[in-house]
């Protein structure tokens, strides 16, 4: 008899291909019209379904897993983040989880890139000038729209994982000094090939850094890693970028910061409370103190496929009997 294919679903749109590729091979509930669950949406997910394919937007906490049906395996999140997730309690009651790491690793060091050289260089603001801003371009002019160089500046990267690697690499091209703050240092070989420094402290680093981009995950023990105090470390020349996830920093006082100019600005693509955006991060954008972005890290067409393809490779190998290859471990 045939075997019967797992009910999963699916919480947000994702890419055509990627849906068609869920239809054959299993009883697959979509999202084709993309309009986020609410609770009770994905109460009833849980309660019915195999596999759970969950994205960012998704709260996954243990009141939400009470609803679990007896069925529900498996959390096959689309994301390369698990903060959404209450690993733990998924474990606990029998459920594995897994993400989809290291395809979007170069999407989002070319974003964070593109932060690290649009905030100083006030892209955005030069793009504003002729894109339908409110001021008129008279032209070239000695002293105007000038920014800071960005070759020869010092890079305090913090979490040097895969993402954080991929932007010392890119930042090494634009004559970027890198440094790196990490729980454990780099292997000798990755280190002496990125020719980074590795800072224990990262009191000490942040107060020499002309830049600072933050590359690690969100975990209780990096939430407001970037805290008042530490903030207050900066140089009042200094960049802060973060594409990683708003909760690292205590967003509250970097917006202090910034309005009273004892930091030089910010690239930000994430917030701590997403998907609402702080008036005064919009009112310092505004300013030309701040670049804002809407979570697009890994916003590439190629991204988000090969995001859709881990995850049927992860439902279809833990429905065939074996280990997911992007299991999350406790
Ligand atoms: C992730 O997957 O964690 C990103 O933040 C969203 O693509």
């Amino acid at each position: 008899m045939a075997r019967r294919k797992p009910l999963v679903v699916v919480t947000r749109k994702l890419p055509d291909i990627v849906e068609t590729r869920m239809r054959e091979l299993f009883d697959a509930r979509l999202n084709v019209d993309d309009v986020p669950m609410d609770a009770a949406q994905l109460a009833e997910a849980v309660r019915v379904a195999d596999v759970l394919v969950p994205t960012v937007t998704d709260r996954i906490d243990s009141a939400l897993l009470s609803h679990a049906g007896e069925n529900l395996r498996l959390i096959a999140s689309f994301s390369n983040g698990i903060d959404h997730i209450d690993v733990a309690s998924a474990l606990n009651r029998g459920i594995t989880v897994t993400n989809t790491p290291a395809v979007l690793t170069e999407d989002t060091a070319d974003l964070t890139m593109a932060l690290i050289l649009a905030v100083p260089r006030r892209l955005t603001e030069g793009a504003q000038v002729l894109g339908g801003g409110e001021e008129e371009w008279s032209g070239w002019s000695p002293t105007w729209m000038l920014g800071r160089r960005i070759w020869g500046k010092r890079l305090g990267i913090i979490g040097m994982g895969r993402i954080g690697q991929a932007v010392a690499r890119r930042a090494r091209a634009f004559g970027l000094q890198i440094h790196y703050h990490n729980r454990r240092p780099l292997p000798h070989a990755i280190e002496e090939a990125l020719e980074a420094t590795y800072w224990e402290s990262l009191d000490q680093m942040l107060a020499r850094m002309d830049i600072v981009s933050v590359n690690c995950p969100h975990t209780p023990a990096t939430y407001h890693l970037l805290s008042a105090r530490r903030l207050k470390l900066l140089k009042r020349d200094a960049y802060v970028v973060n594409t990683a996830r708003g909760e690292v920093i205590d967003e509250n006082a970097l917006i202090r910061m910034l309005e009273a100019g004892e930091i030089a600005g910010a690239g930000l693509d994430v917030f701590e409370h997403e998907p609402a955006v702080s008036p005064k991060l919009v009112r310092l954008a505004k300013q030309g103190k701040v670049v804002l972005l809407p979570h697009m890290g890994s916003a590439t067409l190629e991204g988000r496929i090969d995001m859709g393809e881990k995850v049927i490779v992860n439902i279809k190998t833990f429905m065939d009997g074996h280990r997911p290859p992007d299991r999350v471990l406790p």
